[in-house]
């Protein structure tokens, strides 16, 4: 799928160059010859605008209104963005593995560090929200063995999949604990 986007990007490229060039054996003032190169120049700029317009941007609504944790949140949308960008513009296996792990081991210092302060504070949904995290921690290790397989193809949908992941998780499941922690005297 993915690479069939690419190929019919290079496509269009390819024809608006073409006709582009026929439209220049009309003369070098032909405004539709223009008018086609701006179109080849403009499709950086879209597909750039379109990778970004993708991407999470941190929302004061997904507080959890524990600074800490809030801290976590804005790293992994920070590190989970790196990934989308380092797959959109296939930038290198090197570089995409690395954002990949990064994403990955963040993921599992954000969930044991959040763990343990629920279970210091003893938060009484405290197992119902680890098998949560045990079950996101198994999902995305499946995405990291398909990847080692199938390589790039692998992590096609996955930096969407994860980004709902998250937001639903902060949204819903986390900002459950919020009144539990602060009662302890967190913030
Ligand atoms: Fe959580």
């Amino acid at each position: 799928m993915k690479k069939l986007k690419t190929l019919l990007l290079v496509a269009i490229i390819g024809l608006l160059v073409v006709a582009a060039g026929l439209g220049f054996l009309f003369g070098f003032d032909n405004p539709v010859a223009w008018i086609l190169i701006g179109m080849v120049i403009l499709i950086p700029f879209i597909y750039n605008w379109k990778v970004r317009s993708d991407q999470l941007v941190w929302k004061d609504s997904y507080s959890v209104g524990i600074a800490q944790l809030d801290d976590d949140h804005r790293k992994l949308i920070e590190l989970l963005n790196k990934f989308q960008t380092a797959y959109e513009y296939h930038t290198g296996e090197e570089f995409e593995r690395k954002a990949l792990e990064e994403l990955v081991d963040y993921t599992k210092y954000h969930f044991d560090h959040e763990e343990k302060l629920l279970q210091d504070n003893n938060y009484p949904d405290f197992a119902a929200h680890k098998d949560q995290h045990v079950a996101m921690i198994a999902e995305v290790e499946r995405f990291v063995e398909d990847y080692q397989v199938r390589g790039h193809e692998a992590l096609e949908g996955v930096a969407q999949y994860l980004q709902g992941w998250l937001i639903n998780h902060i949204n819903g499941t986390d900002k459950q604990y919020t009144s539990h922690l602060q009662e302890k005297g967190l913030n």
